[in-house]
């Protein structure tokens, strides 16, 4: 099976020098300390995770989209996992039945991992030219931070979000998970109290989900752009969208056999979350695959938080996104 994960050995030629150089740059950028006990850096005008920062100024440096490549970008915690298998799955629809998918024995981030994590990776530059066409890429970076070849080249953009109070919710779940067990966990009231300030990884999230709604409209044919909770209503619908945009339609014949249907059903989250893999395996890097997978509902963030937590963060959203025409799915 071909990953789209390889990395090569050596280092590439300039690397130390780069490296040397985000080093001098990240002394200088503004930071905040994130929920887990981890940094963020304000890069480009978004909180970038310390972990993310040379994979990032290396993902924009060094890489070269081609016009047939597929870049998958989401906000943290809106749905990456669920496009992931989605996307690689009508993709590759001739390539492997449903029944000898690398998504039964593979995790979605493992088979299509967050780009500006590769570039970081043992400080080398991953040889992306060996994955097979269309070579699928996903990363979290702002629109306006993204290389330059991705937005000028003809390769497709996929974006995803999510209502802010859910995607609020699944995140102080997954940093409570990820956690070293040592550190203190941050309060739930302290996280929100950052949220509202647009201090998350990639934040502010309203200014992640502008930069690629504003794109949107000016490039349809580029760049897809959907809501996590119009996928949770109608899923076969965004599967067709989703074939008909990358340029892989469904045929009749296609239909008649109910391989939308097939393919909803197999990524579905009761489906992926009981595979064996996303059960008890564990990513590359060493992450429990199980905690992408924990409710995948809509409205959660109800039993956590106050009405008066949600009417402001809406209130800030109002204000965030008001003139913009976008507006956020609500339960
Ligand atoms: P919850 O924490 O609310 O359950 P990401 O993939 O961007 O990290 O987002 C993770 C969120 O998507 C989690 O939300 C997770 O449960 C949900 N999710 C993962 N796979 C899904 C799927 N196939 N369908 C719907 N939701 C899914």
């Amino acid at each position: 099976m071909e990953k789209n994960a390889e990395s090569s050995q050596a280092p590439t030629p300039g690397e130390e020098d780069l490296s040397k150089e985000i080093e001098e740059l990240v002394l200088n950028l503004p930071t905040e300390k994130n929920w887990d006990g981890s940094y963020l850096y304000q890069y480009q005008g978004f909180w970038c995770p310390s972990r993310h920062i040379h994979g990032t100024i290396s993902f924009q440096r060094r890489f070269q989209a081609q016009d047939t490549d597929i870049i998958l970008t989401s906000f943290p915690k809106s749905g990456t996992t669920w496009l992931k298998a989605l996307t690689f799955t009508i993709v590759n629809r001739f390539r492997y039945e449903l029944k000898d998918s690398p998504l039964l024995t593979t995790s979605p981030h493992d088979l299509l991992p967050v780009n500006q994590i590769q570039h970081s990776t043992h400080n080398q530059t991953p040889t992306l030219e060996e994955f097979p066409t269309p070579r699928i890429f996903a990363t979290h970076i702002p629109y306006a931070s993204l290389p330059v070849s991705i937005v000028n080249s003809n390769c497709r953009i996929v974006y995803i979000c999510r209502n802010p109070l859910d995607q609020f919710i699944s995140n102080w779940h997954f940093l409570l998970e990820l956690r070293e067990q040592t550190k203190e966990p941050i309060s739930l009231d302290e996280a929100f109290e950052m949220i509202c300030n647009g201090i998350q990884a990639f934040g502010p999230i309203w200014d992640h989900v502008l930069g690629y709604w504003k794109a949107s409209a000016e490039k349809p044919h580029k760049i897809l752009f959907l809501k996590y909770e119009d996928l949770k209503v109608g899923i076969n619908f965004y599967v067709k969208k989703l074939a008909d945009f990358l340029g892989c339609p469904f045929s009749k014949e296609e239909e008649s056999r109910n391989v939308i249907e097939e393919i909803s059903k197999f990524c579905s989250f009761d489906n992926m979350k009981k595979l064996e893999v996303n059960k008890n395996g564990r990513l590359n890097d060493g992450i429990k695959t199980k905690v992408f997978f924990r409710k995948g509902l809509v409205g959660d963030h109800t039993n956590y938080l106050n009405s008066s937590m949600s009417e402001r963060l809406d209130k800030i959203l109002e204000e965030k996104l008001g003139g913009s025409g976008f507006t956020f799915k609500k339960p």
